[in-house]
């Protein structure tokens, strides 16, 4: 994952099908890789499906030798112990997951997490070796209000740990109001968030997401600044996601 040029392709399946679709769309997606292996040199491909279906998606990986980093959903910000319904990323790292997406929006609202837990987590996927791929984004009414530089800022300044560094994180600008709704930000938006946040991270790579898709991928990736997608409702589908890498 270290070649700034490539795009980081990152499918986020959120809570979505079962243990059959997992396979298949998993199988699905290193299929299209395997026919056009120039993708790899343009791609870093991440697949975050479901906790239930990690070990599942890592077999199908696994098999095939297949040049894609297994990602989860979230993790704790506790090492082990009486936390019920939590997975630590130690455990997520001895299972075979090199990522973790955190302080996702739906976490952060669905679940009341600010950023000091999102900071707290990101720590422990560091000590457990994964790579953090840290969430950012302002609402809508933040947006209208003019004031989604200065909510992106403290997002920023509170969720990213001090040993941040290119290796082991990936910053994910997302505008709430982007997500799962078919709007996206416009390429002037896009490109002004990102200048925004390459000022406060340095070379860490940043991706861009909400309603990523295959028409609006290619404007996304050749705005400055954008690193890739993270993808959700698309990541589902097989072509749509890989109509996205090929958009790189
Ligand atoms: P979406 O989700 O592509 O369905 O808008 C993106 C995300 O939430 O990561």
């Amino acid at each position: 994952m270290k070649n700034m040029h490539k795009k980081v392709i990152a499918g986020n399946w959120k809570m979505n099908g079962g243990f059959a679709a997992a396979r298949a769309l998993t199988q699905a997606v290193l299929e299209g890789v395997a026919k056009e292996p120039t993708l790899l040199d343009r791609c870093n491909f991440i697949i975050c499906p479901p906790f239930l279906h990690l070990q599942t998606v890592r077999a199908a990986i696994d098999h095939a030798h297949g040049p894609v980093l297994l990602g989860a959903q979230d993790c704790s910000d506790q090492d082990n112990g009486a936390f019920t319904g939590d997975i630590s990323a130690a455990m997520l790292k001895d299972g075979g997951v090199g990522a973790a997406i955190l302080g996702h929006s739906e976490r952060r609202q669905g679940h009341k997490e600010d950023n000091a837990l999102v900071a707290a987590k990101a720590v422990k996927a560091h000590e457990a070796g994964l790579l953090a791929i840290i969430c950012v984004g302002e609402v809508e009414a933040e947006r209208e209000a003019g004031r989604h530089f200065d909510v992106v800022a403290e997002q920023l300044a509170g969720s990213l740990p001090a040993g941040a560094t290119l290796e082991n994180t990936i910053i994910a600008y997302e505008p709430v109001w982007a997500i799962g709704t078919g709007k996206t930000a416009t390429p002037d938006d896009v490109a002004k968030m990102h200048a925004f946040i390459r000022e406060k991270v340095g070379n860490l790579r940043i991706l861009y997401g909400g309603s990523v898709k295959p028409e609006n991928a290619a404007a996304l990736f050749s705005t400055e600044n954008v690193d890739g997608a993270l993808i959700g409702g698309a990541s589902l589908k097989a072509d749509q996601y890989l109509g996205i890498a090929k958009a790189a």
